[in-house]
């Protein structure tokens, strides 16, 4: 039986709210394919991209009212996960990577973690491991870790409380918001496992039981209260408190690991960033356990070494075949090398130099290697647009913020914490179960990568700031599991490299290769595909709708502004978002 539901279609509301966010809709959520470029009718406080306009609105609300880049972080994050709560939320994790205008930056790890119970074998099943079990239910879910990340984020550089900005979240989920296309989608492919979960079923179906419809007003009166309380108690009533014991009850009578002890247990983790250097760039990323920061940095190194982009204003054929035995063997390295750093040693120094870049391009150079080898193979990995989410913001001072959260697939384990509203993650399915086995994503691991009691599992997630002379020139974050790692690179290189605007950067046809499995994956429909074809080197390449969801802000010297661009791949809006002022 599915109880009443929390759907209201209700055209007086949805006309108002359409009225209040008109000024909000019309930066950040045009309906059409291309970009476009608006303007703000008065100078904006600063610059927030993400992913859902309701949250970008709740972001810049904050920047409106004198927070910082941090506060307006935290205000969207928040808002993402009742707008997209099959992306992110606080039932899963994430990173914020902060760069403050004198230069300090934070990396900031609110990474889930794996329960104290949690054993490497805890997902095989008769000697093989079962998928079903990492991906679905309670053992797939992860110590959740982003709310510790977002109330370390304003210990460190905030300037207003919790209570403040978690506001625009609350009035979202209690108010409701229009279901849109995009949202739709993701909804269509959970329906059954969502109707399954009755707590899931009572937030995501209409009162008659049926399906929700573009449009429908979704209201989650659980999670607002849920907020309501964060807002009072802070990160205390979640990981201690209330929603703590409920969890860990929930925990016990499913045949879950996640305690009471666990949850108590949970800190966010300030580490050092990874830095490297592109041209007369410097670029920070996030350390393991992400190993975004790693392999974006080692990808352009290779790319910096070999030369290969040297003298070109587009890919061609011969460019994306070196980028994508770059992207392989950087995959290559992730498989072998990365997990937690808290746990086993990863040579973050040797995998992100220069001299390691050289040895492996002398290598290759030397070889004469035949092209990736691809495949149209039906087990190709599928790193499409869902999964996670990315947003950056930027203020009036040039603090930055860089932010990727995730439940991990969509809408995480498929579970509701009953009368919290809150969406649990499946981010056990991010640590190699078996190693060498693949995961959802296809990545396959090692023991570096294995499960242990307390340990976080290996992240795609790649926030990412570039500084030139000592200013903020980009920062971006992608969503897409491996495919974030190339798509972030992608937009960086097209922008850095080869002279695209921010807009262009970003719906330029991408590509990607993971090393396993061992295949050139590109989006589909493009001149790309025809030029490799016709490069006549016998390939045969996968396609694929989409690679990535990218989010970013950049300078843009033509314009003397910094410009915002979403990925059209999420939304199929693009919107620009402009802040003048005197540039680098
Ligand atoms: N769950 C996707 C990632 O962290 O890479």
């Amino acid at each position: 039986m599915i109880p009443s539901g929390r759907v209201l279609v209700s055209i007086r509301r949805l006309c108002v709210l359409l009225l209040l966010s008109a000024t909000i809709l019309s930066l950040s959520c045009s309906a059409k394919r291309r970009a476009e470029d608006i303007d703000f009718p008065t100078e904006p406080p600063g610059l927030v991209v993400s992913s859902h306009p309701a949250a970008s609105r709740a972001g810049l609300q904050v920047l409106r009212q004198g927070g910082n880049a941090v506060d307006a972080a935290v205000a969207t994050g928040l808002a993402l996960g009742v707008v997209d709560p099959f992306n992110s939320g606080i039932g899963g994790g994430g990173f914020v990577l902060v760069r403050l205008s004198d230069g300090t930056v934070f990396a900031i790890d609110g990474r889930e973690k794996a329960p104290a119970a949690a054993s490497r074998g805890m997902f095989v099943k008769d000697g093989s491991y079962d998928p079903a079990l990492s991906r679905e239910g309670p053992l797939a879910v992860g110590v959740p870790g982003i709310l510790a990340a977002y109330e370390k984020a304003l210990e460190l550089a905030g300037s207003r409380s919790l209570g403040e900005l978690v506001e625009p979240a609350v009035s979202l989920a209690e108010n409701g918001f229009p279901l849109d296309r995009y949202g739709l989608s993701r909804y269509e492919r959970a329906i059954e496992a969502l109707r399954r979960d009755a707590p899931s079923a009572r937030i995501y179906f209409r009162s008659d039981g049926s399906p929700l419809r573009e449009g429908d007003f979704l209201e989650q009166p659980d999670l607002a209260e849920t907020y309501r309380r964060i807002g009072k108690e802070g990160s205390d009533y979640f990981y201690r408190g209330e929603f703590a014991r409920r969890l860990a009850a929930f925990m016990e009578a499913k045949g879950g690991l996640i305690t009471l002890a666990d949850m108590r247990n949970y800190r966010a983790v300030v580490r050092e960033p990874v830095v490297g250097s592109y041209r007369d760039y410097t670029v920070f990323g996030m350390p393991p356990p992400s190993s975004g920061g790693v392999h974006v940095i080692q990808i352009l190194n290779l790319l910096e070494v070999s030369r290969i982009l040297e003298g070109r204003s587009g890919w061609d054929s011969h460019s994306v075949l070196w980028t994508s035995r770059f992207m392989s063997r950087a995959f290559e390295d992730r498989a072998l090398y990365l997990g937690d750093s808290d746990f086993i040693p990863v040579p973050v120094d040797r995998l992100t130099s220069k001299a390691y870049a050289e040895e492996i391009v002398t290598g290759m150079m030397k070889r004469k290697a035949a092209p990736a080898v691809v495949s149209d193979s039906d087990g190709a990995a599928r790193p499409e647009g869902g999964h996670t989410t990315s947003f950056i913001v930027l203020d009036r001072a040039r603090n930055v913020v860089a932010v990727n959260q995730t439940v991990n697939l969509n809408y995480g384990a498929k579970i509701t914490l009953s009368g919290t509203g809150v969406i649990l993650n499946n981010e056990m399915d991010d640590f190699s179960a078996q190693p060498g086995t693949p995961n959802a994503f296809g990545l396959v691991g090692s023991e570096a990568n294995a499960i242990e009691a307390g340990k976080r599992p290996l992240s795609s997630m790649s926030p990412t700031i570039v500084v030139k002379d000592a200013r903020p020139v980009m920062a971006l974050g992608g969503a897409g599991g491996p495919a974030i790692i190339t798509a972030v690179l992608q937009v960086m290189v097209n922008a850095l490299d080869l002279g695209m605007d921010l807009p262009q950067a970003m719906s330029h046809p991408r590509f990607h290769h993971q090393y396993l499995p061992d295949m050139l994956i590109v989006e589909q429909d493009t001149s790309l595909v025809r030029e490799l074809e016709e490069a006549g080197k016998g390939l045969q390449m996968v396609t694929r709708d989409h690679i990535g969801v990218v989010n970013a802000i950049a300078w843009s010297e033509r314009e003397k502004a910094y410009v915002g661009v979403s990925d059209p791949r999420a939304r199929e809006s693009s919107a620009w978002l402009r802040l003048r002022e005197e540039g680098p």
